[in-house]
């Protein structure tokens, strides 16, 4: 058969097979496979089971990878000998719900509004995960043999750091050698402007916790004699950054390579809005490091933000109290070449030396990646290109972001393996705060683009 009718056929599967493709996207969406919290233990497995029994429904062999704790989806289509392979990287876990009130409905009850799916994991990473099976599916259930090898490596794990996912990478290297990796986990530049993403942050993430007193004292009889824990953390917390926006630790930018001239003209290019991007945020202005512009500081330059903070009365009225503890959740954005254990050993010294006699600190490390570049010369780079402008009748143009997925060096490294981060998301999607969605029309746009991707990648850079 010609190779156009058959991706024509592929096609118009994923067309007539809309509804119960959002009917499964919501099974899987109402398992509620929080990985953060020990509390959704069960249902994190639950997501997996799902996924292990769509992959073998679909006609792929699939297994969990035994390993430490969340488990591993592995499957693998029909081997073709001769054809490349591509490893689809996703997970199924999800960031924790929070502030529930905050959601119009509930974030696990998944609901179809105005074009979109709502729920947690809509987008992050369920949705964009999903397009990548469907789109298998599509080419298997039209009984025809893929055009190259795919093989799945789904994790729960993701949103907390990929903590044990290097070990597996590195144990189950043989079943997971593969020429690329393709991960749909990013975003669009814009809604119906496409990207390949060729770099991500790493994220160096800390708790912060500080004891001063046996127990909360009154704070007139005390005050002004003993430590304030919740003063301690704030005073440290705030002297992390200077007033140019710069992160004090000292070593911290060592190894920071300057951003180079080519690519900060590429990103000025891109014709990014601030006053648009403020809009859509309901903030009167950006901030962040002096002397760089918003998409520099967001995708290239390291960044520092607390992630939560608590300590002393936070009810109804005014109570006067010294906490006798107070602490943070803090992390770092990290840029190439920065390496998330020397950061920790800088800043463990550092709150060492600032904190003040009178109190006891304790810092916990909870996850570190590094960042990365991806090199721009892989031959699946173009077919990457021609299947998106096929999905999206769209070019897609070239940018860095500045979220994080750990394992992406590992899985380079260690498979020697080219990388393709092709995300359908859109920056008002929500990831990690209420309200999370991911457009039905992306969400297709992203099946269709997969679907294309497969033959495009078997063929090469002739087509
Ligand atoms: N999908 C995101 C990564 C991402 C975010 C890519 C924004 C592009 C733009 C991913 O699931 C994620 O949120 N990762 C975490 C990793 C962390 C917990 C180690 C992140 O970046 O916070
Ligand atoms: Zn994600």
């Amino acid at each position: 058969m010609a190779k156009s009718a058959r991706v024509e056929e592929t096609l118009s599967y994923i067309e007539q097979h809309r509804s119960r493709f959002e009917e499964e996207w919501s099974e899987l969406l109402r398992l509620p496979s929080v990985s953060a919290d020990p509390a959704y233990e069960k249902d994190v497995h639950a997501a997996a089971e799902w996924l292990l029994e769509k992959f073998k429904r679909i006609g792929l062999e699939a297994e969990f990878l035994p390993h430490e704790r969340h488990p591993i989806v592995f499957a693998e289509s029909p081997r073709i000998p001769g054809a490349p392979t591509v490893l689809v990287y996703g997970h199924y876990d999800v960031q924790p719900p929070d502030p529930l009130d905050q959601w119009i409905t509930p974030p696990f009850e998944p609901t179809r509004r105005n074009g979109n799916m709502y729920a947690r994991g809509a987008t992050d990473d369920k949705g964009q995960m999903l397009t990548q099976v469907f789109s298998t599916e599509a080419w298997l259930a039209t009984g025809q043999s893929l055009p190259i090898n795919v093989k799945y490596l789904i994790e729960g794990e993701e949103e907390v750091g990929s903590e044990h996912l290097d070990a597996a990478v590195e144990k189950f290297r043989d079943r997971l050698a593969c020429d690329c990796v393709v991960i749909s986990d990013t975003c669009q530049f814009a809604p119906g402007q496409p990207a390949i993403t060729y770099g991500l942050r790493g994220i160096a993430y800390y708790e912060l916790q500080v004891t001063g007193p046996n127990q909360d004292l009154h704070s007139g009889s005390f005050g002004g004699a003993v430590a304030n824990p919740a003063w301690v953390v704030m005073r440290l917390l705030a002297d992390l950054a200077d007033d140019q926006g710069r992160i004090t630790i000292p070593g911290f930018y060592d190894d920071v390579e300057p951003l180079r001239d080519e690519e900060r003209a590429q990103f000025q290019n891109l014709g990014f809005d601030d006053r648009q991007f403020c809009e859509q945020l309901g903030v009167p202005d950006v901030h962040g490091e002096a002397g760089y512009t918003t998409l520099e500081r967001r995708w290239a330059r390291p960044s520092y933000d607390v992630n939560g903070m608590w300590g002393g009365y936070q009810g109804e009225g005014a109570k006067t109290v010294i906490p006798a503890t107070a602490g943070a959740k803090f992390s770092f954005r990290l840029v190439p070449h920065q390496d998330p254990t020397k950061i920790t050993v800088a800043l463990r010294e550092h709150l060492e030396k600032q904190c003040p006699p009178g109190v006891r600190l304790e810092l916990r490390e909870w996850h570190g990646a590094p960042g990365f570049v991806l090199p721009l010369d892989s031959p699946y780079m173009s077919a990457a290109k021609r299947a998106i402008a096929h999905g999206f009748d769209k070019e897609p143009v070239l940018i860095r972001e500045g979220g994080s997925i750990p394992v992406v060096t590992t899985l380079c490294e260690t498979l020697g393996a080219d990388a393709l981060l092709l995300g359908w998301g859109l920056h008002d999607d929500n990831p990690h705060s209420p309200n999370e969605k991911f457009s039905l029309h992306d969400f297709y746009r992203g099946i269709r683009t997969s679907a294309v991707l497969w033959r495009e990648m078997a063929s090469g850079n002739s087509a």
